[in-house]
């Protein structure tokens, strides 16, 4: 599946513009704030009904304008057409071949995708929310149950920490009610929990295959998940920290405090890891990230690859090149700022390409 053309209106900075692509490497170049990171944003719309970047879908109506659409035709044996719009103030919608999906979650895994950009350092650097985003994200393009789950389970969360917050105001507890949330909790997080381990396993020898590909040093991959469910019982846990939560008036057990830790040579990736280290670290992970998706969904997902050259030393950008250029990737979009750069690295893989060169969306050979 490969993404033939783009047509987007008052997306961010683009009042109109209108595209096509190869269905190998593409490229954007332009300076800083001519919409290049736009452009790979408005691709994860259509493949994931959603920014990769932003929370809020407003963040990307043109200024000065009240709505966005974003409109692709994706190749396979047949074209699929993909419009997501969105009016300021309404509703989203995502249509796949003229029929909007009820709930934009049925689309998720059917135009599997992975974005490599240089805030990925979070990753190592933040704090768990950022791994679970990566695993949840993963997880849910290659199993629908997944996502349904972890929908599930966020929204009766939300309903337990009101709950709990309720309480505190009313100066008065209602067990029963908390153990009903508790009973749906596990139901859901359990089946949450055993998938994470599945796919995170699946996951780390790919991390070490990459990583042993793309850096010049031997330091042994590791990584674990930590979660509650691995210590003890989901029920038993929330049960034993009722009056815990009621005090904090939060959740305090739960996979929604799961975390995923990464070694190198057993020492702890985000304490004691160097820069460079962590940089080719991000990348074995993405291409894992890529890896299991295409394994598991027998699909080649689009590969957007933000600025990668920018922060990486030009051998690292070799490696980081032959390594998508020989190992079987589909459709890759990049940005950069110097456009030499990837042109240079393109004409050393012969392939089909296109080139934008942005703000004027002008097409070089
Ligand atoms: N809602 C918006 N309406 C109009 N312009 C916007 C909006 N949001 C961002 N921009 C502008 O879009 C431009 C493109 O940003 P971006 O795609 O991040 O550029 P690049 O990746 O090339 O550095 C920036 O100049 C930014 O100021
Ligand atoms: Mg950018």
């Amino acid at each position: 599946m490969y993404l033939q053309q783009l047509s987007i209106t008052n997306f961010r900075n683009y009042p109109l513009a209108r595209l096509d692509f190869s269905p190998h490497w593409n490229l954007f170049s332009g300076d800083n704030g001519s919409g290049k990171t736009t452009l790979l944003d408005a691709i994860h719309y259509l493949c994931l009904g959603k920014s990769y970047f932003h929370h809020s879908d407003l963040t990307s109506v043109k200024h000065d304008s009240d709505f966005f659409r974003i409109d692709g035709s994706f190749s396979d044996d047949q074209v699929l057409r993909m419009v997501c719009v969105y009016e300021a103030g309404g509703k989203k919608e995502l249509q796949k071949n003229g029929v909007a999906y009820s709930r934009i979650a049925n689309h998720v895994g059917l135009i599997p995708v992975v974005m490599v950009t240089p805030d990925d350092q979070l990753l190592i650097d933040e704090g768990s929310d950022e791994r679970r985003r990566f695993m949840d994200g993963t997880i849910s393009q290659i199993d629908h149950t997944y996502l349904e789950n972890l929908i599930e389970y966020n929204r009766v969360l939300q309903q337990r920490n009101s709950a709990l917050k309720h309480f505190a105001e009313r100066r008065k507890t209602d067990r029963a009610l908390i153990e009903s949330y508790d009973r749906k909790l596990c139901d859901s997080g359990e089946k949450i929990f055993h998938l994470r381990t599945e796919y995170f396993s699946r996951m780390i020898p790919l991390i070490r295959q990459f990583h042993a590909l793309l850096s010049s040093e031997t330091e042994e991959v590791s990584a674990e998940y930590a979660s509650v469910c691995n210590k003890e019982n989901l029920a038993v846990a929330l049960s034993a920290s009722f009056e815990k939560d009621c005090i904090t008036q939060r959740t305090n057990e739960g996979i929604h405090r799961d975390d995923f830790d990464f070694f190198l040579s057993k020492r702890s990736l985000k304490r004691f890891g160097s820069q460079g280290q962590k940089k080719s670290f991000l990348m074995s992970l993405k291409f894992a990230q890529y890896e299991l998706i295409k394994r598991e969904k027998n699909l080649l997902p689009l590969l957007l690859l933000d600025d990668l050259f920018d922060k990486l030393d030009e051998k690292r950008s070799r490696n980081i090149f032959r390594l998508i250029a020989d190992n079987g990737f589909g459709q890759v979009f990049i940005t950069d700022t110097h456009c030499d750069r990837v042109r240079e690295l393109i004409s050393q893989h012969p392939t089909s390409f296109t080139h934008y060169l942005l703000p004027d969306l002008k097409k070089c050979d």
